[in-house]
C-alpha cells in the first residue's frame, strides 16, 4: 500500500498555547495542527494518502453529502501512558464498523490497514497534542474523528463514485461538563432515533442530527441526555443520544439491549461486556423494557445504570424523567459502575494488562 505523504504545517500552534489547551481540554473544541486524508474515485480507488495541515475543506455546492447526508464517521481516542508512549484502543473494531456504516450509506469500503495507518500517521505527527493524565482518575486523551463523505458533484441519488476520508484530532477531557457526576435522562416518547431496517446501527451523521431535537427537549426538562426506546413498541430501551446504556442488577448481572439494526455496536459497550466476567459480573444482552427498569429501580433489583461510549467512557446515570413518571437510580456514582470505569481506564491508560490486541 502506498505510504502517506507528509506535508508539515508551516505554522503549527505555538507550544505555550498548545500546552495551555492541554491543561484543561474540553470536548471537541480544539484541533491539532494536521489531518489525514485519502481520496476515492471509482476509477482510481483509494489514492492520494496524505497528512496535511489542518484546514478548511473546499466542497462543490452540489456535493452529495450536503444534500443527502451521505456521510459516516468514527470516534476513538489516543491515550498517553506513564512511559510517554501513545496508544489507541481496539482501532480494528472501528475500522470494521466504518466499513459496515459505509456499506449502508452506499460509500466505498476503506481497508483496515488504511484506517489504522491514517490514525498512526496523524498521531505520530501530532503526538505533542496528546494530553498527559495528572492522576489515575483523569480522563484526558486525544479524540480521533475519522469521517468519510460523498464529495460527488451530482444531485441524483446513487452509490457515490467520489468520496473523501479524513481524520481530525482533538485533545479531549470528559464529555459531560460535570465529569463523572450521574447524568439524568429524558425519556423521549415521541421522537425516535431509529426504526427497523433503517440506519440505527450505522455511525452516520444523520442518526446524530436526528437525536438533537430530543436532546433539546431533554435540556429543557433539566436533563443532560436523552433515552430512546424502540419505534415499534415504544417500550424497549435502545440507545442514548450518542452512547449505549447498561443496567446493573442486585444479582450481579450487567444488562444491555442486544445490538440490532437499530442500535450502534459500541466498541466501549462490547469491551465492557468482554471484561465483565473477570469483574464478577454476568453480561446479559437481551431486550429490556422501560417498565422493567422502573420496577427494578423501585424494588431494588436494578441497582445502577450507566452510559457508555468512546466520548462518554463510562458515565453514571442518576435517573430517568418521563412525561408521567420518574426513575430514581441514585445521586452518587454506583460502586459497580465505578469499578468497571476504573478497570476500563486502567487498560486504556496502560495501568493494567490489556487483552491481546486491544492496545495498538
Ligand atoms: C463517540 O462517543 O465517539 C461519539 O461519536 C459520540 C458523539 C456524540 C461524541
Amino acid at each position: 500500500m502506498p505510504a502517506f505523504e507528509v506535508l508539515k504545517n508551516p505554522q503549527p500552534l505555538a507550544a505555550p498555547l498548545r500546552e495551555k489547551i492541554l491543561e484543561t481540554p474540553a470536548f471537541g473544541t480544539q484541533f491539532t495542527d494536521h489531518m489525514a486524508h485519502i481520496s476515492y474515485t471509482d476509477e482510481q480507488g483509494w489514492h492520494g494518502r496524505e497528512v496535511r495541515p489542518y484546514g478548511q475543506l473546499v466542497l462543490d455546492p452540489a456535493a452529495a453529502v450536503l444534500h443527502y447526508a451521505q456521510e459516516v464517521f468514527e470516534g476513538l481516542k489516543a491515550y498517553r501512558h506513564a512511559d510517554g508512549t501513545v496508544w489507541t484502543f481496539r482501532p480494528e473494531k472501528n475500522a470494521e464498523r466504518l466499513r459496515k456504516s459505509a456499506h449502508r450509506l452506499a460509500l466505498p469500503a476503506l481497508g483496515k490497514d488504511d484506517f489504522v495507518d491514517s490514525l498512526r500517521e496523524l498521531v505520530a505527527l501530532d503526538a505533542d497534542w496528546v494530553p498527559t493524565p495528572q492522576s489515575d482518575t483523569d480522563e484526558v486523551s486525544l479524540y480521533l474523528r475519522p469521517f468519510m463523505f460523498s464529495a460527488e458533484r451530482f444531485l441524483g441519488l446513487r452509490p457515490t463514485q467520489q468520496a473523501d476520508y479524513y481524520v481530525i484530532a482533538s485533545p479531549a477531557g470528559a464529555y459531560f461538563a460535570g465529569g463523572v457526576k450521574p447524568v439524568k435522562l429524558w425519556l423521549s416518547q415521541n421522537l425516535k432515533r431509529a426504526g427497523k431496517g433503517g440506519t440505527g446501527f450505522a455511525k452516520c451523521g444523520g442518526n446524530y442530527a436526528a437525536s438533537t431535537e430530543a436532546m433539546v427537549e431533554a435540556a429543557q426538562k433539566g436533563c443532560q441526555q436523552v433515552l430512546f426506546t424502540d419505534a415499534e413498541h415504544n417500550t424497549y430501551l435502545e440507545e442514548l443520544g450518542g452512547m449505549n446504556i447498561m443496567l446493573v442488577t442486585s444479582e450481579g448481572a450487567l444488562l444491555t439491549p442486544p445490538v440490532s439494526n437499530t442500535i450502534l455496536d459500541g466498541v466501549t459497550r462490547r469491551s465492557i461486556l468482554d471484561m465483565a466476567p473477570s469483574l464478577g459480573l454476568t453480561p446479559e444482552e437481551r431486550p429490556i423494557t422501560i417498565d422493567e427498569w422502573r420496577e427494578g429501580a423501585a424494588n431494588g433489583t436494578i441497582t445502577e445504570a450507566f452510559a457508555c461510549g468512546t466520548a462518554a467512557a463510562i458515565t453514571p446515570i442518576g435517573g430517568v424523567l418521563a412525561e408521567d413518571f420518574e426513575i430514581a437510580q441514585g445521586d452518587e456514582p454506583g460502586e459497580v459502575t465505578m469499578k468497571l470505569r476504573r478497570a476500563l481506564l486502567d487498560i486504556q491508560y496502560g495501568r493494567a494488562e490489556a487483552p491481546d490486541g486491544w492496545m495498538v
